[in-house]
């Protein structure tokens, strides 16, 4: 009779197979990249990660042409812990047959996306492939399809993360299109035809960088949203966004007890912001000396800069920043940046993260470019974002608020819970100047001396209108704050409003402009 010792030994031969051999881990790090085992090793706390599905078997045991697929069928599944919490992942294998994707490699993910959606927490993809596996024809394009519709289902539900760290090639990019957030390494590369295909249809030489690579869908595209040196900062970042999610949408984002004192005041805004309201600042400096402990975890860093948005916490409650940038385009909105904020602030009211808007902006970027481009459109999504949105919505104006710029961002129209602005903000349908041109075109071209008298409608229209104190008379703001207060001030308005329940209109959904 076969022992139990025996037993035991046949199933670490099986297990063993699964997790490769020395030469394969090699191989992966030879191109600069870790093994999928390390890759989990490094997401979860040590010692909590429990894989399921070791044991599955690939469609065929030999390939046509010999090849062979193995135990695990080359994506590595399971759940585990990450800053104490729970989560799912499939992280592919490259060492087997490339981390192609087969019918029971697809399975395996289909199986671990529904067990975190059904036990609500988060799912992490880790993409190393070299996608639809050749052999599995449509087998393995199905596999795809049923993971792609298990990324819709779970959206909005769970957060889905995913780390883009080899190739992501062909239809395969769109599972990770379908998350919430997408992470590549620079080494990674993504997209829908290679370089080959590109030149044969479209006579372009390119190469995979150039096409895909980690910097290009950071910088170009905004197609990642985070990109990492290598994959170990990679893995770093993504326990760090996790620390400011909630396991579903169903719960609150994660409370730290806060060191930093609610009732700090920030005399350094008011050197940090320029009264000028030409000068350009760096919005971010804002964003670190309002947060606790001064901790900015950008989303999106490199894209639509004009435009910055990220997480951080105020006296240990998380809350998501969306700030205008006058460093960059001088804060105007433009396509890119609406894109990018109303992603933002949907992911922010789907895992109940309160909206802090700070808003120094002209207005929208003018131009042939923006209005082909569909700025019509495409800034109608930032609206559509803050007006769904039933998160409390707090905002300090730093400066400028102009025109349309004005009403789309987290106005008391589009049901902004407590807004408040600085002394110097300026709140108008337009700048002083241009509204002078525009209104007072003949009494300053027949007066005496012209120039003299534009000054003095300038200074008197500035006075009357171009300041916060309009807004301020009719409510729609809350409050006219000292810029040091503005810590503590938002503090005690998100407190306040934490316990906000909002509710739209029954409805299947609603058809955001896109
Ligand atoms: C089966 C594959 C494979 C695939 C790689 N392999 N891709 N096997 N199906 N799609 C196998 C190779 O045959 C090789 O096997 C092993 O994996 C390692 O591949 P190499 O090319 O030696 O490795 P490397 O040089 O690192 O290059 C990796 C790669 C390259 C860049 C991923 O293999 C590649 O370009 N693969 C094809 C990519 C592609 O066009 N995929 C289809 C996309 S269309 P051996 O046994 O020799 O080690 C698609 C449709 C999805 O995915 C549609 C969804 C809607």
């Amino acid at each position: 009779m076969t022992s139990m010792q025996e037993y035991i030994e046949k199933l670490r031969q099986r297990k063993a197979i699964a997790h490769g051999t020395a030469q394969d881990a090699e191989a992966q790090h030879k191109k600069g990249r870790l093994t999928a085992r390390e890759r989990i090793d490094l997401l979860f706390d040590p010692g909590t990660f429990e894989e399921i599905d070791t044991l599955v078997l690939p469609r065929y045991d030999v390939y046509p042409g010999g090849k062979r697929s193995r135990y695990g069928d080359g994506v590595v599944t399971g759940f585990g812990l990450i800053n104490g919490r729970r989560a799912f992942v499939a992280a592919q294998d490259a060492s087997v047959m490339g981390g192609s994707l087969g019918e029971m490699h697809a399975n395996k993910i289909v199986k671990a996306m529904h067990m975190a959606l059904k036990y609500g927490c988060p799912f992490i993809a880790i993409n190393d492939s070299g996608g639809a596996r050749i052999q599995e024809g449509v087998d393995s394009l199905g596999g795809y399809a049923r993971i792609f519709d298990a990324n819709c289902e779970a959206s909005g539900v769970i957060p889905q993360l995913s780390l883009i760290m080899g190739p992501c090639a062909g239809g395969a990019v769109y599972s990770p299109a379908l998350t919430d957030f997408i992470f590549m390494t620079e080494n990674a590369y993504m997209f829908i035809t290679g370089p080959e295909v590109v030149k044969a249809v479209m006579q372009e030489e390119v190469t995979q960088d150039q096409l895909g690579g980690g910097r290009v869908h950071a910088e170009e595209s905004g197609v990642s949203h985070f990109l990492a040196r290598d994959d170990q900062e990679c893995l770093a970042m993504a326990r760090e966004l996790l620390s400011y999610l909630p396991l579903n949408n169903q719960d609150d984002p994660p409370y730290v007890r806060p060191v930093d004192d609610p009732e700090r005041r920030c005399p350094e805004l008011e050197e940090i912001v320029p009264v000028d309201p030409t000068k350009p600042y760096d919005v971010r400096q804002v964003i670190s000396s309002i947060l606790d402990d001064g901790r900015f975890f950008e989303v999106h860093a490199l894209w639509a800069q004009n435009m910055v948005v990220g997480f951080g916490r105020l006296n240990g409650y998380v809350v998501g920043i969306v700030a205008n940038q006058p460093m960059v385009l001088a804060g105007c909105i433009d396509i890119k940046a609406s894109i990018k904020a109303a992603h933002f602030i949907r992911i922010c009211d789907t895992y109940n993260v309160p909206i802090i808007t700070l808003q120094d902006v002209p207005g929208f970027l003018p131009g042939t470019n923006q209005e082909y481009g569909g700025i019509i459109r495409n800034g109608a999504r930032m609206i559509y974002a803050y007006s769904e949105a039933v998160v409390p919505k707090l905002m300090i104006i730093l400066r400028k608020s102009y025109g349309g710029a004005y009403c789309v961002m987290s106005s008391k129209g589009l049901r902004g819970d407590l807004l408040y602005a600085w002394p110097n903000a300026e709140l108008a349908v337009m700048g002083a100047a241009g509204a002078v041109n525009i209104l007072y075109r003949n009494e300053v071209k027949n007066a005496p001396d012209p120039e003299a008298k534009r000054r003095e409608l300038v200074e008197e229209y500035q006075e009357r209108f171009n300041n916060p104190y309009v807004a301020a008379a009719r409510g729609l703001i809350d409050d006219v704050i000292e810029p040091r207060d503005s810590r503590r001030v938002l503090i005690k308005a998100l407190e306040v409003t934490l316990s906000k329940r909002e509710r739209h209109v029954p409805r299947k959904h609603g058809i955001s402009p896109s």
